[in-house]
């Protein structure tokens, strides 16, 4: 079979079509399924951006690894955050969103007949880009019992000569589980007695619901030693999903490989984005970050408190902005979300769009407006 039709059907363009249909028919939808930012990018990074897009000098090809500013404003960012040390000339990628980092990183190291272990419940962009790879995606499960953390026996079991990559995605989508630093510790030592390189996707680290700060791998493991390497996206943390700007962070070998598959494959990020991006991690990131994130704490309280109390049950979180939720029903979790949409024009996300292990979970979004939220969380509570 060819690798493209090794490719698991996409759930997501399913449940797109189940929503137009829904729209035409007539039915307020009320769409909790995308965890895609309903609010702009703040005015102060488009009045950059502006400026930096009328400068000729960003109308040519960008730096194909990152502007030199951008990833000393990364490294400077890292220190001043989480208290990490990196060198910006060997250690920082600059990367066109944090998916297109994770699709190539299999490209750098798996061969066919190698594999990569990837979390059920999980981003669906870990197993896939393996499998374009030529490799074997092996998953291992994320369950409640344990925090939706990994157990690390499972995880031993089943690396073995041919394992490449962990992914690992704290905070998590969909369920909002957080790791500390112990985990990280622990996890790390495994992957560095089993000759694994340790990724960890930190699209949502910024995305705290209490204002503070998560830990994260780089915090814990020692990117100039370990083989260890964490990518962190701009997308969520500014809404700036549809920018396309993020970063790599890690040994100095990763990125070095990482970059060279990204020199065939693209020519790097529009300067000017560049420009914003080091802007907006720069002395104005906690005002800038405390105006993206502090909406989703109130949200959720809120949404979590109407759930609650119509007896739902909740996955407690302290990061992200998804709340996972348990079907209340004996249905599957896909058949409890089309009736959702077809009785109450409510669109949720099934569990088992992020794997089998999803299976008895819905995810609902807080990137919806807080009428949209309320008039949701309504719906959903005088239903069953
Ligand atoms: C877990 C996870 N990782 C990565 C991404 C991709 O983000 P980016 O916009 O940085 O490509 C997403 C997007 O939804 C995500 O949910």
């Amino acid at each position: 079979m060819g690798r493209l039709q090794k490719l698991p059907p996409y759930l997501f363009a399913a449940l797109d079509a189940a929503k137009r249909k829904a729209r035409e028919s007539g039915v307020a939808v009320v769409d909790l399924g995308i965890g895609d930012p309903d609010r702009p990018t703040p005015p102060e990074l488009i009045r950059v951006m502006a400026e930096a897009i009328a400068d000729p000098a960003c109308h040519r090809y960008p730096a194909q690894r990152g502007d030199a500013g951008l990833r000393q404003a990364i490294a400077d960012w890292l220190l001043r955050r989480h208290g990490v040390a990196v060198d910006p000339a060997t250690q920082v990628l600059v990367l066109l969103g944090s998916k297109e980092g994770l699709a190539h990183l299999p490209v750098t190291c798996v061969q066919e007949g190698d594999n990569a272990l990837v979390p059920d419940i999980g981003y669906p962009v870990y197993g896939q880009a393996t499998i374009l790879a030529g490799g074997e995606p092996r998953v291992f499960r994320l369950r409640a019992e344990a925090g939706f953390l990994p157990e690390l026996d499972e995880l031993a079991a089943l690396m073995d000569d041919r394992t490449r990559l962990l992914f690992l995605n704290y905070p998590n989508n969909p369920t909002g589980a957080t790791a500390g630093p112990a985990f990280w510790r622990d996890v790390a030592d495994l992957c560095a007695r089993r000759g694994v390189t340790l990724v960890n996707d930190a699209a949502y680290l910024e995305m705290s619901l209490d204002g503070g700060t998560q830990p994260c791998l780089l915090g814990t493991a020692d990117p100039a030693r370990e083989r260890v390497i964490e990518l962190h996206s701009l997308s969520k943390m500014f809404n700036m999903t549809g920018w396309r700007v993020a970063f790599a962070v890690g040994h100095p070998e990763l990125i070095e490989a990482l970059g060279r598959v990204k020199d065939t494959m693209d020519s790097g990020v529009f300067t000017a984005i560049q420009r914003t991006a080091a802007y907006a991690l720069g002395p104005e990131f906690d005002r800038l970050l405390a105006g993206v994130a502090a909406p989703y704490g109130a949200r959720r309280e809120k949404l979590v408190a109407g759930l609650t109390a119509a007896g739902w049950e909740i996955f407690p979180a302290k990061a992200t902005f998804y709340v996972w939720c348990r079907v209340p029903t004996a249905e599957t979790s896909a058949a409890f979300c089309q009736r959702a949409l077809a009785e109450i024009g409510v669109v949720l996300t099934p569990g088992t769009g992020f794997g089998t292990g999803g299976e008895g979970w819905f995810r609902l979004s807080l990137t919806a407006s807080e009428a949209d939220l309320e008039e949701g969380a309504r719906r959903l509570a005088a239903w069953r």
